[in-house]
């Protein structure tokens, strides 16, 4: 469908609305200031009792809070006042990640947390224009923010509004009783400690700040629940829930009706009409309160929400519209709300595992932290879709967002590409893990953290269950017991559709925590034997690996002695080196608690009632570099299936082999460039989903082997001495031959191959085009342990934004333009200008070789009006943030899938 087409279809459904409702970013035009000692005195204690009335609504078992008395602290600083002059401040647009750029080896931050200046309180200031309509009483004016890290409080026009502690929870401000017509200035102040967590947590504003002005009377915030609480192939109940809320003086009396519209997932357009004027009835709201209205519709022939391959990802979205009734008023339309949801049937078997629309789906997922390599925390739409994209290559089908909820955004795009998600709320309760992590606020905020995080999920068909805790320190104990319990019950009392579950690497199947949880969440136990322990106690359970294997390597660089094993401690073979900080990349070491993937998988296979395994993880993250963590040490995992920059180690092609049985493949490693190796055993090891691989040496055949038995998932030819020359493996199914892989000795370096990933990308500021350089021998052979320094250029409408080449010990600033290759590569992020039309090309240059350059068209600029001075381009919106209020969308959407 051409975006003509989709404003055709939207603008009759939507017009009357998106006159008095809009639903627009607000993260262009920002000043920003770090301050590494407290530049104002403020503090969380100052400031707490000013943010705990922002949790009222998501507090049900306890007192609400009231707003405190008095002056509110911090309406004196200088910062919040529009007469404060910030000129000397940066200028930077959201989402926004102020550590990200710089530099390595901060002061008083850990291996662990990535060595990046994330401490510290950081101000952002923006002036918003409002007009005399904004503020004529009839409209409410929030912020929504869909994360800050973290302890962020807000002031409008000097006035503090309140605040949230978690860096990782969406929540809402009202600027309503602060608003002036004309221009106003928005302060935020956001507080990080050191040792606040135990990996990357990024800092600043890093996920999308929104601006939503409504009527007084509206939808209220996460104000729609949908259920689909029977489905078959021929027919499903669709119930869904509106809370109106009325934040005006008067009473209102409000027409509450809502469609159904088909959703194309690749696209995010609004299809054929499916139901019409569905929950139509009137309700009378009074001031400050809130009304719920309820209605069920059955839709034929459904089509169902479910994990490819197998299955689609079929979506719908219901349009829910409030129009003001009665005193003469009838029909006019004053709030639109979108909510996008799947039709499906998630089924928890304890014998058999995950049963989705009755099909049995093993979950071949991997968790995975927040950031997005070189780029941080700052989210990215295009980021998050290519790390979608390749777990997806890989035959991953879920996803574990380890360890706190993600950004909404990761939701929309699971949804589309239907990835399951086990959505996770914490990584510790109230005892900790570090000094300053999220046991410190546990007590006034895990009520609300965990109420607002399930409110805002729940619609999503991607998420599966929802995971109350990773690794809880407690969780032996009968206070991991009871805290448990009290998650556990508000989660079923958010949302009684879904199973809870908690990662658990030390309770045992006795521990009051795994009587309590609805699905047993092993870490690494699990193979050790826990699966079995765990299904004998609770046979009615369902049991799944939430976090399995933690192997390690550093891609493309392989030691020697190769282990003999299907799996190896670290240290204790020749599988690391500590004097560089590499771990082999023939991928058997892990850290004591963790195994290879060869040793996870034979332990789901020997305990078939698994539902199934989260890996540890898909990509590598910045922090806990693990076993290099310490001082001097590495600043990013060696974790990931995917290495920081997006490159794949060989590890990729052994779930590859396993998750997708039925694609032709094979993999060969090494790489068989060893001059110093001439006459050596150099094992030669192999990936494939075949039964049958033969591998030659030089065109010598070393042996036809068939698929090893049940302990071990590669082939191997540990044998092998190593000769100049060429590795042929030649893979078969049924006796057919079924694929080819090959590898040769390369020359020397002579040229920079520069690739790029998509031909075009949006002209919006914001989609990026990831730039891969391969040094390569004359004839092309990438030179497997190239470590040129690069230096990339970017002219035309493009800005580089990082370089990364996926070696945890580069100490080199992710915003610097020369990058030393990595195992032959390196890697460029570029973004195309706003506003700017024309062909980008991206150069990469090295000393002594021929550089490369390669051209990324853009696209025509989408840029949206907002409010403020500084233009706003219309960044990508997702299905659930359409709300009518953004049918920009659509084109961003559009532009991204090239
Ligand atoms: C787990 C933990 C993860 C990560 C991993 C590394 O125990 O849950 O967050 O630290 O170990 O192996």
């Amino acid at each position: 469908m051409s975006l003509h087409e989709f404003f055709l279809i939207l603008c009759p459904l939507f017009l009357s609305a998106t006159e008095s409702v809009s639903y627009l970013h607000l993260n262009a035009g920002w000043k920003f200031s770090r301050f590494t000692s407290n530049p104002d005195s403020l503090s969380y204690d100052t400031l707490k009792s000013w943010m705990l009335p922002l949790a009222n609504d998501f507090i049900v078992n306890g007192g609400k809070y009231p707003t405190p008395s008095g002056t509110p602290p911090g309406n004196n600083v200088p910062y919040v006042q529009a007469s404060f002059d910030d000129n000397s401040w940066q200028s930077v647009d959201l989402p926004h990640d102020w550590a990200i750029a710089g530099p390595f080896n901060a002061p008083g931050i850990s291996g662990g947390m990535g060595r990046l200046p994330t401490n510290g309180v950081g101000w952002y200031r923006r002036s918003l224009t409002a007009t005399a309509d904004d503020v004529d009483g009839s409209k409410s004016t929030f912020l929504d923010v869909d994360g800050a890290m973290s302890y962020a409080a807000i002031w409008l026009n000097g006035n503090l509004l309140g605040g949230w502690p978690y860096g990782y929870a969406s929540w809402r401000v009202d600027l309503t009783p602060h608003l002036k017509a004309g221009s106003n200035i928005l302060a935020v102040r956001l507080d990080n400690a050191l040792d606040n967590s135990r990996w990357y947590p990024g800092a600043g504003i890093y996920r999308n700040l929104w601006l939503v002005k409504v009527d007084k009377t509206h939808v209220a915030q996460f104000g729609t629940t949908i259920t689909t609480p029977s489905v078959s192939s021929s027919s499903a109940t669709v119930s869904l829930e509106v809370t109106v809320e009325n934040k005006g003086n008067a009473i209102r009396q409000v027409d509450v009706s809502t469609n159904i519209y088909t959703l194309d997932p690749s696209t995010g357009a609004a299809g054929t009409t499916v139901v019409t004027s569905f929950t139509t009835t009137t309700v009378t709201v009074n001031p400050g309160t809130k009304q719920l209205v309820k209605g069920s519709v059955n839709i034929s022939n459904p089509s169902l929400w479910g994990p490819p391959p197998a299955q689609t990802p079929h979506l719908y979205v219901a349009v829910t519209t409030l129009s003001a009734s009665g005193n003469g008023v009838s029909g006019t339309a004053i709030d639109t709300y979108s909510t996008t949801f799947g039709i499906r049937s998630i089924a928890y078997d304890a014998n058999n595992g995950l049963l989705v629309n009755g099909q049995h789906v093993r979950v071949q997922g991997t968790c995975n932290h927040h950031d997005q390599g070189s780029i941080g925390t700052a989210f990215n739409f295009r980021a998050t879709q290519r790390q979608l994209q390749t777990l997806q290559e890989m035959g991953a089908n879920a996803l574990r967002t380890s360890h706190n909820p993600p950004a909404p955004d990761l939701l929309d795009l699971a949804d589309r590409m239907g990835f399951m998600v086990l959505d996770e709320a914490f990584d510790c309760w109230s005892q900790g893990k570090t000094s300053n992590d999220y046991h410190v606020i546990y007590s006034d905020w895990h009520e609300p953290d965990m109420r607002a995080f399930v409110r805002r999920d729940r619609n999503h068909p991607s998420v599966i269950a929802w995971s109350i805790g990773n690794e809880i320190p407690e969780q032996s104990t009968s206070q991991g017991g009871s805290e448990g319990q009290e998650l556990h019950d508000i989660v079923k009392s958010e949302d009684p559709t879904r199973q809870s579950t908690s990662a658990m690497n030390s309770a045992s199947q006795t521990a009051p925590l795994a009587n309590v949880l609805d699905i047993e969440g092993l870490n690494y136990q699990g193979e050790y034997g826990a699966y079995g322990s765990f299904h004998s106690q609770f046979p009615g359970k369902m049991v799944w690996g939430t976090e399995t294997a933690s192997c390690i390597s550093s891609r493309g660089t392989y030691l020697f002695p190769v282990a003999s094993g299907n799996g190896a401690g670290y240290g204790s073979s020749g599988g690391s080196d500590s004097s560089h900080m590499w771990i082999s990349a023939y991928e058997l070491e892990n850290p004591g608690w963790g195994g290879s993937p060869d040793q996870v998988f034979m332990a789901q296979d020997n305990f078939p009632f698994v539902a199934g395994e989260f890996v540890w993880t898909g990509f590598d993250y910045i922090g806990e570099p693990t076993p290099y963590g310490g001082n001097p040490g590495a600043r990013s995992s060696y974790f990931g299936i995917v290495d920081l920059a997006g490159f794949k180690k060989d590890r990729f092609y052994i779930y590859q082999a396993r998750w997708r049985s039925d694609l032709p493949m094979v993999h060969i490693l090494p790489h068989w460039t060893w001059p110093e190796r001439v006459g050596q055993i150099t094992p030669v090891h192999v990936f494939s989903s075949a039964d049958e691989v033969e591998l030659f040496v030089n065109g010598v055949s070393a042996g036809r082997k068939t698929r090893p038995g049940s302990s071990v998932y590669r082939f191997r030819w540990d044998n092998v001495q190593y000769s100049t020359g060429d590795l042929r493996a030649v893979a078969y199914k049924n006796g057919n031959q079924w694929a080819v892989d090959s590898r040769k000795t390369a020359g020397n370096a002579a040229a920079l191959n520069v690739t790029v990933d998509r031909a075009s990308i949006a002209g919006d500021g914001v989609d990026l085009a990831y730039v891969s350089v391969a040094v390569s021998d004359a004839s092309g052979t990438v030179v497997p342990r190239a470590d040129n320094t690069i230096t990339f250029s970017v002219s035309g409408p493009g800005t580089l934004v990082s370089t990364d080449n996926g070696d945890p010990t580069d100490m080199v600033a992710f915003s610097s333009a020369s990058r030393k290759a990595f195992s032959g590569l390196a890697l460029a992020i570029v973004k195309a200008n706003a506003g700017a039309t024309g062909q980008i090309t991206i150069s990469a240059a090295a000393d002594g070789i021929t550089g490369g350059k390669v051209l990324a068209r853009r696209t025509g600029a989408n840029v949206a009006e907002v409010d403020g001075p500084v233009p706003q381009p219309a960044i990508r919106h997702m299905p659930a943030r359409w709300k009518t209020r953004t049918i920009l969308s659509a084109s961003k959407w559009n532009s991204v899938d090239i």
